[in-house]
């Protein structure tokens, strides 16, 4: 009896030790790595905590699922919930969408597809940027698959001398390629340098061309077999909806989760292929 009930105890004692090392552990992550967020008072910290425990718990199940595909991590946007990430991060709605110009799709008698593709591994991809990338990406893409040279364009150009952009958008994609050809090109990176807000447009900086397009076209929508097409011969822009939880805290994998399709985010599209546990992407 009394050993049943030392059992008891113990498991009791445990599991109230556990929760309580978890805590500790999640108040230290939060206290220590919060990626240097400073909270006004205690109230807004302790409220924080409670959306970062929250946001800990949904990663923890996630990644405990079975037949998980991909990975999610903490990262700077654990102490945020869903709502507060879309506000501050992909706040771009897809409003007045211009209409591209209407060709016909010319990959669709594309027949040699590669099995797998990475335009960063051919080098036509410079690293990762912030606004304006997704543009600024395809254009950089083809000028390195059709001369060989890999440039960093310029993204402040587009958000600056774009008009009618109120940032990376799904309708930003159809003004920039416009502006990119009414311009004759694009500056490099080092001519036109980022700033991370919106400017005047610096005509003189702008004017520094080093690589254009003479045409753009949209991608038949709801088309996988047309996106693989164009992916095969280079990068392409995509708009998504980048606000689901999921994606929020992505870290690695194929990421099958919840998409949506309020599109109100934009990518560049450099490949596809087949991953180990065979999951295409
Ligand atoms: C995992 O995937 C396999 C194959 O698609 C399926 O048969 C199985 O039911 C899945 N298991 C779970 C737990 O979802
Ligand atoms: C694709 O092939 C069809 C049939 O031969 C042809 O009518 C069409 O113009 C071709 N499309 C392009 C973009 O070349």
């Amino acid at each position: 009896m009394a050993l049943i009930r030392g059992k008891k105890l113990i498991i009791v004692f445990l599991l109230i030790l556990g929760t309580f090392i978890y805590q500790a552990m999640s108040r230290a992550l939060l206290e220590d790595s919060i990626y240097g967020h400073n909270y006004e008072d205690n109230a807004e910290k302790e409220k924080r905590f409670n959306i970062f425990k929250d946001n800990v718990e949904y990663i923890d199940k996630v990644n405990n699922e079975r037949n998980r595909t991909y990975k999610l991590s903490v990262n700077e946007f654990a102490d945020l919930t869903t709502e507060e990430f879309i506000a501050t991060r992909t706040g771009y709605k897809i409003s007045s969408q211009p209409t591209s110009p209407k060709t016909t799709f010319r990959y669709e008698n594309l027949t040699e597809i590669p099995m797998t593709m990475d335009w960063s591994e051919k080098g036509a991809v410079t690293p990762i940027k912030n606004q304006g990338h997704c543009c600024v990406a395809v254009v950089e893409g083809v000028t390195q698959i059709n001369s060989g040279n890999k440039i960093s364009l310029s993204e402040q150009q587009l958000v600056d001398c774009v008009e009618g952009n109120d940032g990376c958008n799904g309708g930003f994609m159809d003004y920039a390629f416009e502006y990119i050809i009414q311009n004759q090109g694009l500056a490099t990176k080092e001519n036109y340098p980022y700033q991370a807000m919106d400017g005047t447009c610096g005509q003189q900086m702008a004017s520094n061309i080093v690589a254009q397009i003479s045409s753009y076209e949209d991608v038949p929508s709801n088309n996988e077999e047309a996106l693989l097409q164009a992916v095969a011969k280079h990068p392409v822009s995509v708009a998504k909806e980048g606000s689901s939880r999921g994606f929020m805290f992505y870290s690695s994998g194929v990421f099958t989760g919840e998409c949506g399709t309020n599109l109100n985010h934009v990518v560049t599209a450099i490949g596809y292929g087949m991953s180990d546990d065979g999951t295409k992407y």
